[in-house]
């Protein structure tokens, strides 16, 4: 069978440390295109990988008819309007995660994904983790009993990406810690408890420890050195309820935080069992049994979920299957996160699905 031709667009990190060696390793892909806007990333990312042509401008590679997926790497601005274009021009799209900037434009996103009928996955990639789906089989063959609530943990004391850049400027990221970090944490609690649909939401968001660039103290920052010109307006706490058809779910979320703490965990509460995920890790399982209490961690091969995702886009192309990380599935998580930013503005409870 023909070689699924793709392009890459958005040269940076994300790109060059999942998608691009993702699709090399995959026998059924052939990178055609490396776009950046900055055309030098491209050029690199040719030399480096030794295929492919550099590009700018995304606009060129949708008028080639053999271009048949693409994946979006750029800051979250792009992903609408690029995703868009995609689908318009024919092409199937992986776009990296958060599916959007807002809920209107997710919808908009989906909206075109309807019309076209062409693939549009968001890189919601811990759907292809191999402890997440251990968790999800748990869960949904009854080992943990009813998941009555879950309880989210992402917080780290001073990790502030790229401060006065992309990611803190909410008009091209959309938000700060919730939209960045939160997003795969919710994602992960929705597809392991089946997606349940959400009823009310209520939370809050602060933009507190980086609003005084200057004088905010750090070890590391990773997404790049600070850039004092630039803007902080998004935020670095976050802290939220949400009642759903499935499990209630409470979440708090820091990127930054005056507490010495890292934590990025997950806890599942089932009347029989609980089970801790530690985001990127492994798991432990906690019931109790004839007057014991019982902690397991259950050993298993971790694979590479960047790899598994990518595998799962080329397939579905072919086959034509809807996977896990489709928009029709993320929209409730995006929703969820406007209105988790929508209560935060209003100081009100919203109430969705009614
Ligand atoms: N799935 C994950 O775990 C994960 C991890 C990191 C980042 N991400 C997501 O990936 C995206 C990119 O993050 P990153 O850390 O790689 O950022 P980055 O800044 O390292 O890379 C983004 C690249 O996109 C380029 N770009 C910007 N606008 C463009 C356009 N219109 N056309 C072509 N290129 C354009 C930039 O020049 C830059 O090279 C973000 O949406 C982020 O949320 C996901």
């Amino acid at each position: 069978m023909d070689k699924i031709k793709v392009a890459v667009i958005g040269c940076g990190t994300i790109a060059n440390s999942a998608h691009i060696p993702a699709y090399m390793k995959n026998p059924q892909a052939e990178i055609k295109y490396f776009c950046d806007i900055d055309l030098q990333k491209a050029e690199k990312a040719v030399a480096h990988y030794g295929c492919g042509t550099a590009i700018a401008d995304y606009r060129e590679l949708l008028k080639d008819p053999e271009i048949e997926a693409v994946s979006i790497c750029t800051p979250n601005l792009g992903h609408a309007s690029i995703a868009i274009d995609c689908l318009r021009a024919g092409k199937n799209v992986l776009c990296e995660k958060p599916a959007a900037r807002t809920y209107a434009e997710a919808l908009e996103m989906q909206k075109a994904q309807h019309e076209t009928g062409k693939v549009l996955n968001i890189g919601v990639v811990n759907r292809f983790n191999t402890g997440v789906n251990i968790i999800k089989k748990m869960i949904e063959n009854g080992d943990l009993g009813e998941v009555y609530h879950v309880y989210v943990s992402f917080r780290s004391q001073r990790s502030i990406p790229g401060l006065g850049g992309a990611f803190t400027t909410k008009a091209i990221a959309g938000g700060g810690a919730l939209i960045d970090w939160g997003v795969h944490f919710l994602d992960i609690v929705m597809y392991c408890t089946g997606d349940p649909r959400p009823k009310t939401v209520s939370g809050q968001a602060y933009s507190k420890l980086g609003r005084d660039m200057k004088n905010y103290a750090y070890l590391d920052m990773w997404a790049g050195p600070p850039n004092y010109d630039g803007v902080y307006d998004v935020d670095d706490f976050v802290t939220g309820m949400i009642r759903t058809e499935g499990p209630s779910i409470t979440l708090n979320g820091a990127w930054a935080q005056n507490i010495g703490v890292n934590e990025m965990y997950i806890d599942f509460l089932g009347d029989k069992a609980g089970i801790r995920l530690q985001y990127g890790a492994d798991f432990k399982l906690y019931s109790a049994q004839n007057g014991a209490l019982l902690e397991t961690t259950p050993k298993f091969n971790m694979g590479n979920m960047f790899e598994n995702e990518i595998d799962a886009f080329l397939s579905c192309i072919r086959t034509g299957e809807k996977l896990p990380s489709h928009i029709d599935t993320v929209i409730l998580s995006s929703q969820i996160i406007q209105a988790i930013y929508d209560s935060s503005e209003s100081g009100t409870e919203i109430r969705l699905n009614p």
